[in-house]
C-alpha cells in the first residue's frame, strides 16, 4: 500500500511548477540508502507535496517494463499492480479492432487507462470511452490518456451504447493468490448479467475456474487464456453475438527489439494424440496452454505425444519453435538415494528440477541431494499411470 494520492495532488502533478518538481525528484535516487537524504531535500523545496512526488516517480520506476511510457505516467501503487501489461492490453486492442472493425470501445474500469493507451488512436478502433469510479484515478487517466472520453461511472449502471464493452473488474482481496468470484469489483456475474447480449471482454486472473462458469453460470462465451514471455497473464471472457464457446490460449513473446509473436491454439483443433510413446525431447507447454486445456490440441499440432493422458508433460523427437525442451538422457527411479546416485554418477553439480504429477517440493529435494559434480542437467519428475518416475535430462533450451 503505497501514498494516498487525492485529486489535488494529481492538479499539482500535472501543473507546470508539478512537472518541473518531477523532473528534478527524478534525478534522485530514492534508494532505502538515500531515502532519508533525499525526502530532506525534497521538503525543503517542495512541502508539501514532497511524498505524492517521491510516489510518482517510484512507480513510474516500477512500472518500467510494464507500462509503454512509464516514465511519463501518473499512478498509485495499486493502480499499477492492477494494471494490464501494454504489450498484452495491445494485443487486445489488436485482436478488438480485428473482430468488431470501426468500433467503439468502452472500458468501464478504465483505472489510470492502461488498456485505453493501447486502444486510442489504434487503426481499427473507432473510438474510445473510459470510465471508472476511483476520482483519483479518473483524473490520472486524463493525463495518462490525453483526448479520450473519460466520466465518472458505476460499470454496472451502462453509460454508453458502445460496440465493445471491456471490464477488468479488481480483487478486493489484495495479495491472496485465490480465485473467488465474490472477491472482485464490479462482480463478474453481475457485469456478465448486465451486458448480456453485448459484445464483451472480461479480463479476470488466470486461476479464474472458468468450467465452473460454463457449468454453473451458464457462460456461453470464449475463454481466452494469455501468457506473455511464458507467465500466465490473464483469462478473459468473450461474449456477445456471434461468439462461441471455444478455449482459446495465446501465447505472446517478446523478442528483440520489441517484437511480439502470438501463438494461438483452440479447442477446435483435433486432440488425438499418441500416449506413453517416449521420444528424444521432454517438452513443457506453456502455462497458457496448460490452463486452457488445451495441451493435447498443441501436441497434435506439433506431432507431440503425452507421456501420460492426465500429465501435461509432452515428448517427441523434435521441440516446437518457442518452446522449452529437454533432451532426455535416461528414464530414472524417483527413491532419493538411487537418484542421488545417478547424479553423482552423471557428474551433476546444479539441477534444474520439474515437477508434476507428484508431491515433491523442488527445492527442498535439491538440497537433499546434495550435488557435488559440476554438470548442470534437469530433471523431470512425474507419473505415468500410478507410478511415480523421473526423467534425467540435458538442461532446457528454448527453441
Ligand atoms: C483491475 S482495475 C482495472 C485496471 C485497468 N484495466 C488497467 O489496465 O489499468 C479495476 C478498476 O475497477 C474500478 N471499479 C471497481 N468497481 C467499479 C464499479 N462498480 N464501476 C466502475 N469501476 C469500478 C476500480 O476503481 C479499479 O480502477
Amino acid at each position: 500500500m503505497g501514498y494516498t494520492f487525492t485529486t489535488a495532488d494529481v492538479a499539482y502533478l500535472r501543473s507546470r511548477q508539478g512537472m518541473k518538481a518531477l523532473e528534478q525528484t527524478s534525478l534522485l535516487e530514492l534508494s532505502s540508502g538515500s531515502m532519508i537524504g533525499d525526502i530532506a531535500d525534497l521538503r525543503a523545496r517542495y512541502a508539501p507535496q514532497d511524498a505524492a512526488l517521491i510516489e510518482t516517480v517510484r512507480c513510474r520506476r516500477r512500472a518500467r517494463g510494464k507500462l509503454r511510457n512509464a516514465d511519463d505516467l501518473l499512478l498509485t501503487d495499486d493502480a499499477l499492480q492492477q494494471s494490464t501489461n501494454s504489450v498484452v492490453a495491445a494485443h487486445r486492442a489488436a485482436e478488438i479492432a480485428g473482430r468488431h472493425r470501426g468500433a467503439v470501445v468502452h472500458d468501464v474500469t478504465c483505472s489510470t487507462g492502461a488498456e485505453l493507451a493501447e486502444l486510442a488512436g489504434r487503426d481499427g478502433i473507432g473510438g474510445v470511452i473510459g470510465s471508472d469510479l476511483d476520482d483519483v484515478r479518473l483524473a490520472m487517466a486524463r493525463h495518462n490518456v490525453p483526448g479520450v472520453t473519460l466520466l465518472r461511472a458505476d460499470a454496472l449502471t451502462p453509460t454508453s451504447n458502445a460496440d465493445v464493452v471491456l471490464a477488468d473488474p479488481a480483487r478486493r482481496s489484495g495479495g491472496s493468490r485465490v480465485f473467488r468470484l465474490e472477491d472482485l469489483s464490479p462482480p463478474l456475474l453481475d457485469v456478465l448479467t448486465v451486458y448480456a447480449g453485448r459484445n464483451l471482454a472480461v479480463k479476470c486472473a488466470p486461476g479464474l475456474d472458468y468450467s465452473m462458469l460454463r457449468n454453473r453460470f451458464g457462460f456461453e462465451g470464449e475463454v481466452q487464456l494469455t501468457s506473455l514471455d511464458g507467465g500466465v497473464r490473464e483469462a478473459v471472457l468473450w461474449s456477445g453475438p456471434g461468439i462461441a464457446p471455444v478455449r482459446r490460449a495465446t501465447v505472446l513473446r517478446t523478442g528483440t527489439a520489441g517484437a511480439v509473436t502470438a501463438t494461438e491454439i483452440t479447442d477446435a483443433a483435433s486432440d488425438d494424440v499418441p500416449v506413453g510413446e517416449i521420444g528424444e525431447w521432454i517438452v513443457d507447454p506453456d502455462g497458457a496452454i496448460v490452463r486452457a486445456g488445451l495441451v493435447r490440441h498443441y501436441a497434435h499440432r506439433h506431432g507431440l505425444g503425452l507421456l501420460d493422458p492426465q500429465i501435461a508433460y509432452l515428448t517427441g523427437d523434435s521441440v516446437p519453435a518457442g518452446e522449452r525442451g529437454f533432451r532426455i538422457i535416461g528414464q530414472v527411479g524417483v527413491a532419493e538415494r538411487a537418484l542421488r546416485k545417478v547424479l553423482a554418477d552423471h557428474d551433476c553439480g546444479s539441477l534444474e528440477i520439474l515437477v508434476r504429477g507428484l508431491d515433491v517440493d523442488p527445492d527442498s529435494l535439491r538440497k537433499r541431494l546434495k550435488l557435488k559434480g559440476s554438470r548442470p542437467l534437469s530433471l523431470v519428475l512425474t507419473r505415468i499411470g500410478r507410478k511415480g518416475t523421473g526423467f534425467l535430462c540435458e538442461p532446457g533450451v528454448r527453441f
